[in-house]
């Protein structure tokens, strides 16, 4: 039996953590601040945003969401992005993704000061983990590491595998990886036979966005695979990218979906912002 890695019960100890660190820093004078802005009125979005400030709220953050209709101009959501780039009470800045079609993420992603960056998507924050000097990590990928930490499972000369090559996961998963000199090969729509190159994986990270699509003969026995999927299946249920139920017993230690990587996303997203509050 594979042991399940508990992303819930991990991510409430870091958020125990982070808010004893909130009670020190208060009596500095100091609240860690988080603006999340949120453009129209997509569904997830608005739980993923939600989940987010909430979370900011349990540990003692100020958040600030801002609400910007479907609508918005690029002028208008820059001129948002500048006004809290230039508010002391706000440590951190996230502008939740995809943003409607008309506007241009990059250039928003740009215009939000390195220091506030606590997606850490910018380019500079990108190149500073490229070079392994970072200050912020992107939150999914860290929560990934931690997890991989917390279960006491060694990534040192491992073959680690991931599925998906996204700026957000993906790329970064990869270069996390390679800094704690894991072997890594990074998958994606055009690698040629998937299944053979995900059974030689020691460590699996599936970030695909397909529901099941990591099946039992993808994966070798003893591996240790971590799923950063959040799908509907053709019941309507929650589940990862992983067929968990077929997977699960040819593995060391597996994620489960929900209560695996979903709820360390948002610890990191913490970490993160308490990291710009305390300007280390
Ligand atoms: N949309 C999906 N995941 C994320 C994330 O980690 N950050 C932001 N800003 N948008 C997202």
């Amino acid at each position: 039996m594979a042991m399940r890695i508990d992303g819930k019960a991990i991510a409430a100890d870091i958020r125990r953590e982070i808010a004893a660190e909130v009670t020190e820093l208060k009596k500095k004078g100091i609240t860690p601040g988080l603006a999340v802005i949120l453009v129209g009125e997509d569904p997830a979005s608005c739980t993923y945003v939600r989940n987010k400030t909430k979370a900011c709220d349990e540990v003692g953050f100020y958040a600030r969401q801002i609400n910007m209709p479907a609508d918005t101009t690029q002028e208008e959501l820059l001129a948002q992005v500048e006004a809290l780039n230039a508010d002391p009470t706000i440590h951190g800045i996230l502008c939740q993704l995809p943003l409607p079609r008309h506007l241009d993420d990059k250039a928003v992603i740009a215009a939000i000061s390195p220091d506030k960056d606590v997606d850490a998507f910018h380019a500079q924050n990108v190149g500073h983990i490229m070079i392994g000097d970072h200050r912020f990590l992107p939150c999914t990928p860290a929560g990934v590491m931690e997890l991989i930490h917390r279960a006491g499972v060694s990534v040192e000369g491992k073959h680690c595998v991931v599925i998906g090559r996204s700026n957000i996961v993906g790329k970064p998963m990869g270069m996390l990886l390679l800094h704690e000199n894991g072997t890594v090969t990074i998958c994606h729509s055009r690698t040629k036979d998937l299944a053979a190159v995900c059974r030689q994986a020691d460590i699996l990270v599936a970030a695909v966005g397909k529901a099941k699509f990591v099946t039992a003969d993808m994966v070798k026995p003893g591996a240790t695979v971590i799923d950063v999927g959040m799908n509907r299946d053709e019941n309507g249920k929650l589940c990862g990218d992983v067929d968990f139920d077929a997977v699960e017993p040819l593995c060391e230690a597996i994620t489960p979906v929900p209560g695996g990587v979903g709820p360390m996303t948002i610890a990191m997203l913490l970490k993160n912002t308490l990291t710009a509050a305390k300007g280390e």
